[in-house]
């Protein structure tokens, strides 16, 4: 019985360690969550954000290097920092930064 629930486990650990492939990772759903909670406010129809809308997995794959600019790159004049009234949180910022540099596609 106890070997059991020894051998259980050990399957059970297994499962785990196989779903987790890193090489498999997709930031891409991670991105849209961010932008639907952090960006949406304005980048939606009607918002003051317009007219750059992320309401579209397309509206946020052809815009990929500015979400990461206006989220990353040093701030100026000519790059506004995004979100407009403060700045993501650096594990947001890690995970446009990964997705960028995967392709910035919907697929990364
Ligand atoms: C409080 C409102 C607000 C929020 C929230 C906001 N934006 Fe913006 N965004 C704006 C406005 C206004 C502009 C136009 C700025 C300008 O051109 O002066 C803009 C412009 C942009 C642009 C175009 C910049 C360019 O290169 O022309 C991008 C890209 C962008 N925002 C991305 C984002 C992303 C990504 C987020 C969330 C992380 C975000 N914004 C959140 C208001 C906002």
């Amino acid at each position: 019985m106890k070997k059991a629930l020894v051998f259980a486990a050990f399957v059970a650990l297994l499962f785990a360690a196989c779903k987790k492939d890193p090489v498999d990772e997709r930031y891409f759903p991670r991105v849209k969550e961010i932008i639907q909670a952090n960006c949406m406010s304005c980048h939606s129809p009607g918002g003051q954000g317009l007219p750059v809308i992320f309401e579209t997995d397309e509206d946020i794959t052809s815009r990929a290097a500015s979400i990461k600019s206006a989220t990353i790159d040093p701030a100026s004049p000519q790059n506004k920092r995004m979100p407009l009234d403060g700045e993501l949180s650096q594990a947001d910022k890690d995970v446009i930064l990964k997705w960028f540099e995967k392709g910035g596609r919907a697929t990364d």
